[in-house]
């Protein structure tokens, strides 16, 4: 078993209250109140941490702005899965090197998966040495410590050996727009081959079924229409737990709490994705008819090469299984063009499956070489032009399979959550639907975060545009 914290700012007075004290100081002597700028880079995950860096944030004084220039504390929650992503960082970063010279009293933290490489650690040292705190993934619920040195003593803290744990009871300020995120578990043990995650997540361990349950309980009490389910792997969620318990009996608890609610979950491993948890779908009405189920690739070859431990028929005929119990399943995936190695054969295998499955979406990446990872290690000779080609022709393939698949749902009913204002212009709005479909349609934003039914009148390759009825 992980050790599990309990957070509680009271148990360390010494760090919160020179915290708070010194922020008290510094809003007096400036007259105004303390910001800080928490900007989340990367997946779901990572976005329920930014929320609890919030959390924690508020309850030490701090209010929070979009703006750079008016924060006294920025925080970069990093990801690491692409290079991509680090590069970003690393280019927001140094426009912060001009902030921190006119602003000397300006506090610079980078947390996160990136942070937690200690090659990149080090590059944050070197390269941008205005940087005051470092740390990794497992560290929010220490950031009163961290800031206490930051703040009240000057001095640097990089944090990055932190070890796994759960914390619970920490503060959470959540995103608007109807959808709250609840982490059942943390970390991953699949080790694929491309993927640094179990690096800088660490172990894979399950919260306790109450603590999930309490948090789903507090989510409804708040007024939130979606509960989403987050781990790297939901289907392995229970292992290491003192009761016995596994993801699709986590459904059907959730699923039998009382309320207006929905539920969605994401990452399932097809390696682990069950029969029972498909029929859990099916039987659980609030449960939705969606399935997010990463293929990465259509290829055997290839799949025995990121070690995903199951081939081509197994992940198709889970996929003919969840069609014939739940009609009208939506499913999306995440697939990797150009892994080492994949040869224009094993590319067109996965451009067959796409079109076996009829996805409604499809996350799609360019391989890109994680240090570290068993993967970096394999010769990888296909030019980069002929990836971006791939990559091309499988979005080509994706946008007729939605096309079609959405022109399936015209003049159809579907229930939306509203979750913001639409890219169409002032009086549209736009959200998901029980399937997981991103609808526009004209409405009032005192809309947000509410669900609405819907009628589809046009079909967009990446959206569907309706009318509220
Ligand atoms: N290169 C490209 N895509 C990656 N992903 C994970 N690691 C890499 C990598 N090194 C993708 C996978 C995963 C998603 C979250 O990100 O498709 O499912
Ligand atoms: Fe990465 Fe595989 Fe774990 Fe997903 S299951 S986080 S792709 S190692």
């Amino acid at each position: 078993m992980p050790e599990i914290l309990q957070f509680d700012l009271s148990a360390i007075p010494d760090f919160t209250e020179a915290v708070l004290a010194e922020n008290a100081r510094l809003s007096e002597m400036t007259g105004q109140s303390r910001l800080a700028l928490v900007r989340t880079y990367g997946c779901q995950q990572n976005a329920a941490d930014g929320e609890r860096i919030k959390g924690v944030l508020s309850e030490l004084g701090y209010g929070f702005t979009e703006q750079p220039e008016e924060a006294h504390l920025i925080i970069f929650n990093t990801c690491a899965v692409r290079e991509h992503a680090e590069d970003r960082v690393f280019g927001n970063l140094g426009a912060l090197k001009k902030l921190k010279n006119r602003r000397s009293s300006l506090i610079i933290a980078v947390c996160g998966c990136m942070a937690k490489q200690p090659h990149i650690a080090e590059r944050i040292k070197k390269s941008f040495p205005y940087v005051d705190i470092v740390f990794g993934t497992n560290g929010i619920h220490r950031l009163p410590e961290y800031l206490y040195q930051a703040l009240a003593q000057r001095r640097k803290v990089c944090q990055i050996e932190e070890q796994d744990s759960i914390c619970e009871g920490m503060p959470v300020i959540r995103a608007e727009g109807g959808r709250a995120l609840l982490s059942v578990m943390y970390g991953c043990d699949n080790f694929c081959s491309y993927c640094i995650v179990p690096y800088v997540r660490g172990r894979e361990r399950s919260r306790r079924p109450e603590d999930i349950l309490a948090e789903a309980e507090q989510i409804i009490a708040a007024g939130y229409h979606e509960i989403l389910l987050l781990g790297q792997n939901v289907n392995s969620y229970g292992k290491g737990l003192d009761e016995p318990i596994n993801f699709a009996e986590l459904l059907r608890r959730i699923n039998a709490l009382p309320g207006d609610f929905r539920i969605k979950f994401m990452t399932s491993h097809p390696k682990d994705c069950t029969p029972e948890l498909i029929d859990t779908i099916a039987a659980c009405e609030k449960v939705c008819n969606y399935l997010h189920l990463p293929v990465q690739s259509g290829s055997d070859r290839i799949l025995a090469q990121m070690n995903r431990r199951y081939d081509r028929e197994k992940y198709l005929s889970l996929i003919r299984y969840a069609k014939e119990k739940v009609p009208g399943i939506s499913f999306s995936s995440d697939i990797i063009v150009g892994f080492p190695g994949e040869t224009e054969e094993d590319f067109a295998q996965t451009l067959s499956l796409v079109e076996e499955v009829e996805y409604d979406s499809l996350f799609t990446f360019i391989y890109s070489k994680r240090k570290g990872t068993k993967a970096a290690d394999l010769p990888d000779v296909t030019p980069h032009s002929e990836k971006t080609e791939r990559f091309a022709r499988l979005l080509a393939l994706q946008e007729q399979i939605s096309i079609k698949r959405h022109q399936s749902f015209l003049g159809r009913k579907l229930r939306v959550i509203a979750e913001e204002e639409g890219k169409t212009g002032p009086g549209y709005l736009t959200g998901r639907s029980d399937e997981n479909i991103i609808c526009e349609f004209p409405g009032d934003p005192s809309l947000i975060g509410k669900p609405v039914w819907i009628v589809a009148r046009e079909a967009k390759p990446f959206w569907m545009v309706g009318d509220c009825l």
